[in-house]
């Protein structure tokens, strides 16, 4: 009996490992409209949020703007999560609300399934999530273009799945020094998240900030949903340096690994795949080329479409 069942468990156990958890996950990065677009050159992703990825063991896919919703849906069924970066354009009347949007129904769908499909906004990326759930625009203007601040926990860190795996110290780190750079001229103000019926049903507030005027809302993760945002921008710490206000430290560059680390980890609970290696290889982010744009712009590289 007995080494009959010790075989049955040597046999089995690579495929428990690997039937819950998907090891090569390959997430979507949102490009959004450029300021000033020229015939070749009309949307771009900054290729430190590709980086980010990148560096906790994801791949990227680049989800260009204006694609109809079937191409949407059939890329939706091939990728494992979706970020939506900071930037400039509109949240009501971008390609990038269009994008955000199919993206963020797709998911809410598919999570309701049972069929789990991460989330990710950064900055604007955070402030669209909050558009696409409140169907408003509900955004305060803040003074808080260019500043690193330190977390302002709320009780909800302590059940939150974000900062679960974060080391005490780091958190500590997190609270006590500015160590999140905010590059924003709008925000939740806390007031309103808390007398919106919609958001607070969906989202948990895990930090505040302020500024110094409007305490707003800086980083969340919904409730039942694998829908996370950050207000801040946790993948600059590490990969931009244009701007001085930017954090190097080692606390700081944790901190950009340790979020990403977190996002990735959600995109391995996801099972979607490409439908054979040469489509998956044609739609990976290595087929651009970053170019270098660090002493005219506020990104060190970016990948233009
Ligand atoms: C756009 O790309 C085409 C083909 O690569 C090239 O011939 C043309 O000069 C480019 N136009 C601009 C404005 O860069
Ligand atoms: C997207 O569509 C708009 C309106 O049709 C157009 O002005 C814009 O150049 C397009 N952008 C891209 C990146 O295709
Ligand atoms: C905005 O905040 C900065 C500090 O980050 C401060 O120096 C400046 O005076 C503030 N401006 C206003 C209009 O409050
Ligand atoms: C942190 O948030 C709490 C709750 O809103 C507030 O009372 C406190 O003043 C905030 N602390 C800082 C340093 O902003």
């Amino acid at each position: 009996m007995f080494p009959l069942f010790l075989f049955i468990s040597l046999i089995n156990l690579p495929y428990c490992s690997s039937a819950d958890r998907n090891d090569e996950p390959i997430i979507g990065v949102l490009a959004q409209e450029v300021f000033s677009p020229n015939p070749n050159q009309t949307a771009y992703i900054a290729a430190s949020y590709v980086k980010f990825l990148e560096a906790a063991g994801a791949r990227v896919v680049p989800v260009m703007i204006n694609q109809t919703l079937e191409e949407y849906k059939t890329l939706f069924s091939f990728i494992n999560g979706i970020l939506y970066p900071g930037g400039g354009v509109s949240i009501i009347s971008s390609g990038y609300r269009r994008a955000a949007q199919i993206f963020y129904e797709l998911a809410i769908e598919a999570n309701k399934r049972g069929d789990y499909f991460p989330v990710w906004g950064t900055c604007l990326g955070f402030e669209q999530l909050v558009y696409l759930t409140s169907g408003k625009s509900l955004l305060s203007h803040t003074n808080t273009s260019g500043v690193a601040l330190p977390l302002n926990f709320t009780e909800e860190v302590k059940g939150s799945r974000m900062f679960e795996a974060f080391p005490p110290e780091l958190m500590s780190a997190l609270s006590s020094e500015p160590l999140t750079e905010n590059s924003h001229q709008w925000s939740l103000a806390t007031l309103t998240y808390y007398t919106n019926e919609e958001l607070r049903s969906f989202y948990k507030v895990l930090s505040t900030n302020t500024d110094g005027n409007i305490e707003f809302v800086s980083t969340v993760e919904a409730h039942n949903y694998p829908v996370y945002g950050t207000q801040w921008h946790p993948e600059k710490n590490a990969f931009e340096w244009s701007r001085p206000y930017i954090p190097h430290s080692p606390s700081a560059v944790r901190t950009t690994f340790h979020m990403a680390e977190f996002f990735v980890s959600e995109a391995r609970k996801n099972f979607h795949r490409f439908q054979s290696k040469e489509e998956e290889n044609k739609a990976l982010i290595y087929n651009f080329n970053p170019v270098y744009t660090g002493t005219t712009s506020a990104f060190e590289q970016i990948y233009l479409f």
